[in-house]
């Protein structure tokens, strides 16, 4: 089993969406008993809330599951749960680093992902109301960390 953790800052924009959206990609492939996602966020203002009501407008407009999604802190103990860690901006990711445990961790930035945008980081729509600016890079993503993981996991694990 692959785990994936999306991480920003509230954890009701960024991150869940990308939760939904790469949970929808991985049920799409028939790859959901093999990969498993989730999202939290570096802060604790929303924690038990459910994602943001543009994230649930965007999701609702792709058909996109976000059932049952509550916010939730990061904690220590995500370092060794998660395979992978992936975080929306810098400051998510010295965030992350500060949390202990943090130091030597591997840290994937979305946007390291995706080598020829010229965003190096997503753009929180908490303050920007970007939501389909989110989606774009985050659908984008997503699609490149599953071609990831199927380069670096044997089809044998995966399958
Ligand atoms: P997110 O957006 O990190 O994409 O979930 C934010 C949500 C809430 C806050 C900041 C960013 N906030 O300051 O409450």
């Amino acid at each position: 089993m692959i785990h994936v953790l999306f991480v920003c800052l509230g954890n009701i924009c960024r991150s869940p969406m990308a939760e939904a959206v790469l949970r929808h990609k991985v049920k799409e492939k028939g790859l959901h008993q093999l990969i498993q996602v989730d999202s939290a966020g570096t802060g604790d203002w929303h924690v038990g809330k459910p994602p943001h009501e543009g994230t649930r407008n965007l999701l609702d407009s792709y058909r996109i599951s976000y059932a049952n999604m509550a916010a939730r802190q990061f904690e220590s103990a995500d370092f060794s749960q998660f395979n992978y860690i992936i975080c929306m901006d810098d400051s998510n990711a010295a965030n992350v680093r500060n949390v202990p445990g943090g130091e030597e961790a591997e840290l994937i930035k979305l946007m390291d992902l995706l080598p020829d945008e010229t965003l190096r980081e997503v753009p929180d729509p908490y303050y920007t109301g970007n939501f389909e600016e989110v989606y774009r890079l985050v659908d984008a993503g997503c699609d490149a960390l599953l071609e990831r993981i199927e380069k670096e996991h044997s089809l044998v694990e995966l399958r």
